[in-house]
Formats: structure tokens, C-alpha cells, sequence
């Protein structure tokens, strides 16, 4: 039992019985984080301001929200939309939210790369990192199921579809994630507990682990510099705060992040007022219909690099069908981002325009994504197709052959 003696204010009454001070300064007043950092080093506090809005707003849907397969349609475009005051709002904001939230990973993602912050010791960091992205893509999938519109019905019936590739149990699988033959009013159900129980609480906890693993190796730099944190903490709290190369996390790093989030703000709430629409597909105001197949089906922007390396191999070899070897090459994509510490042999910790080849072969995996992602919601036929096929394979090539290669290289030569 510890030694409680009479408190002197309310703070040393809760220092006396968990304390309160200890736990603040682990977690933010002597958490230290580089000086040498910009802006884009505030997208996970932005990230995680997107996740809180989602969340609020996705509770206050759920109060009228009908799971059921004869109500989703009119409970979302009529109760929420027209019925209940401001329930528009709320939808847009939650819209809008989860498509700017991808933007916003890819951003993340991307500047980690760019400044090599993956590597080591910052490997974990990547990989919650990854099955952050892979969560998130669950959630966003089960929640465009969620209105019962035209594309909410067929991309679900697509998706649901590539688990029958996997041989032997493919199609019982199917079966079971629908809970029927087709998708229908048990999907449904089944998406919306994903969607607002299961994926939300695994999300919250990975986000912790997420912060977690940054811990141990600390924030990455400008210059990928390995700072001493004891010793420059040190100098910190014995004044010399100018010669420090770090600061606290608060107030810091979070309130200049404060302020980059407000900057944020003012661009996501001119998306919900101005231009909710791109994040809202017309077909989708169209309720479900099992007898009409959509022209096109695609998915929303974010999965459509994802989409083109699917349908990118557009012919059989052999005995492998073409919808078999696209789901195996997306799947592959998908599994091979979470391994990129792995591909890249070197152990230069420095922002891609200081290491030649990895500059190169950083800007055409981004032009290779945005060739996929153009292509991704076109039909894919004739000279498409081969467009579709040759960024697939080019994209795998990247990762796979080519960020090996280059980084070996680079080993070599700092040797
Ligand atoms: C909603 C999801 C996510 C949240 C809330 C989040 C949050 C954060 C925060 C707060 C930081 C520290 C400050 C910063 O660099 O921004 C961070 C760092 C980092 N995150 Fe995430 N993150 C998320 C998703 C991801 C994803 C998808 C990846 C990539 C696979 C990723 C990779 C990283 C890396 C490599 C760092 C270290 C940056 C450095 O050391 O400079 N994160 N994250």
C-alpha cells in the first residue's frame, strides 16, 4: 500500500494515487520529438483528428441508420438526408471524412518513404502502419455497403467474389462471408457489425499500438539524422532549449500541429459545404438492385490502383484463369507493401533527393500509382487493358526487383 500523507493540491492528490504527473510526462511533457521536422510530420495528428470526426459522426448516423436490406436505402436518402435536422450534414461530413482520410494515409505512407523512416529500428513502426491501411480498408469497404445503393450492392458482390479464387474452399468461403449464395440482407447485417463494432475497436487499438512503436526509435528527421534523445532531452530540461535539437511532444509538437490541423480544417469543411459530391458515387442513389448490373463497376478513388492490378491481367495462362491471377497479383501488392523494409538493403537513413536512384525509383512508383489509379476507373478494353497490365506488372517489378537492386547498390557504395 503506498504512503499516502494529506495533499497539498488536487494534483499531488492524484500524483499520490496514480500518478498523474509521471503518466503525463511519459506520454507527452518529456515525450521528445526532433526540431528538424515541417508540416509533414503533422499528418498523424491529422489522421487522427479525421478518425475522432469519423467516429462522432458515424454515432450520430447510427441513431437512425436501418440495417436491414428493405430500410437502408430510405433510412440513409430519405430519414437522414431530408428527415432528421442536419442529418445531411453529419453524411457529408462522414463522406467526405473517409475519403479524405485516404488521401491523407497516402500522404503519411509516402513521406515515410520518401524520408526512409521505415528502416532501422522503425520497422514496426511501418507495419502497424500497414495494417492500419488494411483496416481502414475493410472499414471503408464495409461502410460503402452500408446504404444499399447500386455500387454498395455490386462492389460488394465483386469483392465478396474474389474469395471463390482461393482453391479448394473458395467457394464455400463466398457462402459464409455472404451468409447466402448471393449477397443480400444477412451481407448486410454481417458488414454493418464490421463496420460499427468489430473494425472501429480493432482500429482504436491498433492506433495505439501504431503510437507505441514510435516509442522505442522516436520520430524520424529532415535529414534522417540519428539524434542522441537522452542527451539533447537533457540539455532541454536544464534550459538550453535553442541548442536542443528536440522538443516535447506537448506543447511542442502538438501545438504547431494544433495549428496545421485548424489549416486543415478550413479545406475539409469548404469539401463538405462546397463539394461533397466526389465522394459520393450518383449510381449510388440508386437503390440495390440484384437484376441490373451497373455498366461500369469500380470502386471509390483510393482502391482503384488496387482495382487496375486486378483486372490488369486480362488473360488466362494455361489453366489459371485471368480473375485468379489478378486477385493473386492484387493480394500479392497488398502483402508485399507491409515487407518494404525488408526490399530495401540499405541502411541509409536519408530524404530520398540525397540518394540518387532511390529519388528516381520513388517517383515512378507515384506516376506508376496514378497511372493505375486513372486507369482503374476506365473500361477496361482494348488499349486500356494493356495500359492496365503493363503499370500492374510495372508496379511489382518496382517493389519487388528494382528497390532491391538500387538499394544493394547503395549499400555498396557506403561501404
Ligand atoms: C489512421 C491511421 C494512422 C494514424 C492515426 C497514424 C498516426 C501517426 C502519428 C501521430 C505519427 C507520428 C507523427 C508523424 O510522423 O505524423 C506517425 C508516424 C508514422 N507513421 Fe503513422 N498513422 C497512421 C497510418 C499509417 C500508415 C498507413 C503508415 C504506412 C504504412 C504509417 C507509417 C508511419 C511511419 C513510417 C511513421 C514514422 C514517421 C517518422 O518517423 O518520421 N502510418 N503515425
Amino acid at each position: 500500500m503506498a504512503h499516502i500523507t494529506k495533499a497539498t493540491s488536487v494534483r499531488d492528490w492524484f500524483d499520490q494515487r496514480i500518478a498523474l504527473t509521471k503518466l503525463w510526462n511519459v506520454l507527452a511533457g518529456q515525450y521528445w520529438i526532433p526540431k528538424n521536422i515541417n508540416f509533414l510530420w503533422a499528418m498523424g495528428v491529422v489522421l487522427t483528428v479525421l478518425f475522432t470526426l469519423l467516429f462522432i459522426s458515424g454515432l450520430l448516423l447510427l441513431m437512425y441508420y436501418k440495417p436491414d436490406a428493405n430500410l437502408a436505402f430510405d433510412s440513409v436518402n430519405y430519414t437522414i438526408m431530408k428527415e432528421v435536422e442536419y442529418g445531411w450534414l453529419w453524411r457529408h461530413i462522414h463522406a467526405v471524412a473517409a475519403s479524405v482520410i485516404f488521401l491523407i494515409i497516402y500522404i503519411h505512407a509516402f513521406v515515410g518513404i520518401y524520408y526512409g523512416s521505415y528502416k532501422k529500428g522503425r520497422e514496426m513502426i511501418w507495419i502497424s502502419g500497414m495494417l492500419l491501411f488494411l483496416i481502414f480498408s475493410a472499414e471503408a469497404f464495409s461502410g460503402y455497403m452500408l446504404p444499399w445503393g447500386q455500387m454498395s450492392y455490386w462492389a460488394a458482390q465483386v469483392i465478396t467474389q474474389l474469395f471463390g479464387g482461393i482453391p479448394f474452399i473458395g467457394d464455400a468461403l463466398v457462402e459464409w462471408i455472404r451468409g447466402d449464395y448471393a449477397v443480400s440482407d444477412p451481407t448486410l447485417t454481417r458488414f454493418f457489425m464490421l463496420h460499427v463494432c468489430l473494425l472501429p475497436i480493432v482500429i482504436i487499438m491498433v492506433i495505439g499500438v501504431h503510437f507505441y512503436t514510435l516509442r522505442v526509435p522516436h520520430v524520424n528527421n529532415l535529414e534522417g539524422e540519428e539524434i542522441d534523445f537522452e542527451l539533447e532531452a537533457e540539455k532541454y530540461l536544464k534550459g538550453d532549449t535553442i541548442n536542443s535539437k528536440v522538443i516535447p511532444f506537448w506543447p511542442g509538437f502538438l501545438s504547431k500541429d494544433f495549428f496545421y490541423v485548424s489549416l486543415f480544417m478550413i479545406f475539409f469543411f469548404y469539401l463538405v459545404s462546397f463539394h461533397f459530391n466526389f465522394a459520393m458515387d450518383p449510381i449510388n442513389f440508386d437503390p440495390a438492385n440484384a437484376a441490373k448490373t451497373p455498366t461500369h463497376i469500380y470502386p471509390e478513388w483510393y482502391f482503384l490502383w488496387q482495382y487496375e492490378i486486378l483486372r490488369g491481367f486480362f488473360f488466362d495462362i494455361g489453366p489459371i484463369k485471368a480473375a485468379d491471377i489478378g486477385a493473386l497479383a492484387m493480394a500479392f501488392a497488398g502483402i508485399s507493401l507491409f515487407f518494404m523494409p525488408l526490399y530495401d538493403r540499405s541502411d541509409v537513413v536519408a530524404p530520398a533527393h540525397k540518394r540518387k536512384g532511390f529519388f528516381v525509383w520513388f517517383w515512378l512508383l507515384i506516376i506508376d500509382l496514378i497511372i493505375l489509379t486513372v486507369y482503374g476507373k476506365l473500361p477496361p478494353t482494348g488499349f486500356n487493358a494493356w495500359i492496365g497490365f503493363f503499370s500492374s506488372v510495372g508496379f511489382l517489378v518496382l517493389l519487388l526487383v528494382v528497390l532491391p537492386i538500387i538499394t544493394i547498390k547503395e549499400r555498396k557504395a557506403n561501404r
